[in-house]
């Protein structure tokens, strides 16, 4: 079943060999949220997020993209898909001998047909967004992480893309990059409309900026609801997970 706006999962199944990752996973991402996807380490968080880039296929189930099922989409179709769609790995992939500029400029170079030199003036602009313009002539070795991180983020943001999937944003960074990470998400959010999902380990940025959470456990959703949901669920391994116990009903 389509939804006009936003993403919707239906009943994705995943199998790798004989390791059933996903296992019937079913929930939407309204447009304009910041949509947070929870869950112990090797859960598939990353499995399903790739789904949407067309770098994984369901075994089973359906992905609907603003209206569209994608999950059936050849590589030619997943072109509009990937702008539309951007992600942010987990390890900046910026190129170090390039300036900050120009690794933000290179896919205006290739898909908006600029010169070198309009395109970093361009670029050096995208650079407010992230709270990066500063730092436009420097190149990625001399920042630190949380900074290259933001330019990561500029870089993904180039082509205007309608939802943005961050894959662990905040893990290795200190905690005052993490919270302008976080912040910025919020922003992208408030200010440009912008979609995002979030997979995340990082509780403090969950309850800080989510307004929805899903939480994957043993291939299924275990619980999906606001972070007002999450605080006060009767849910055992749900309340294990949120609080960091060690002890608890949770099997890992
Ligand atoms: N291309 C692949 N081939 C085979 N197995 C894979 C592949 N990608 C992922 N897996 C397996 O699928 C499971 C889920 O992996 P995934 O990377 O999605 O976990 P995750 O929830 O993102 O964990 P983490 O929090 O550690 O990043 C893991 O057991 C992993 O080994
Ligand atoms: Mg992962």
């Amino acid at each position: 079943m389509s939804v006009e706006t936003g993403i919707r999962f239906q009943n994705i199944v995943k199998a790798f060999g004989p390791k059933r990752v996903l296992n019937g996973v079913s929930f939407d991402v309204h447009k304009g949220e910041v949509f947070f996807i929870i869950g112990a380490s090797g859960v598939g968080k990353s499995v399903l997020i790739k789904h949407l880039v067309g770098l994984l296929y369901p075994d089973e189930g359906e992905i609907w993209l603003d209206g569209e099922e994608i999950s059936k989409f050849d590589e030619v179709r997943m072109g509009p898909v990937r702008k539309k769609c951007a992600m942010v790995f987990q390890h900046s992939t910026l190129f170090d001998s390039m300036t900050c500029a120009e690794n933000v400029a290179l896919p205006l170079r290739k898909h908006k047909g600029l010169t070198l030199k309009e395109s970093v003036a361009e670029a050096k602009r995208r650079l407010h967004v992230v709270h990066m313009q500063e730092f436009g002539d420097r190149y990625p070795p001399e920042l630190g992480d949380g900074m290259r991180k933001r330019v990561a983020i500029a870089r993904a943001l180039t082509l205007e893309p309608e939802y943005v999937l961050f894959d662990e944003p905040t893990t290795s960074l200190d905690p005052v990059s993490a919270r302008r990470v976080d912040k910025l998400i919020r922003e992208l959010s408030d200010t440009l409309g912008v979609t995002s999902i979030v997979v995340s380990h990082d509780l403090s940025s969950i309850f800080t900026i989510a307004d929805r959470i899903v939480m994957l456990y043993k291939g299924h959703v275990r619980l999906l609801g606001t972070r007002d949901d999450f605080k006060h669920t009767p849910d055992g391994v749900v309340n294990q997970f949120i609080n960091g116990r060690a002890q608890g009903p949770m099997d890992l």
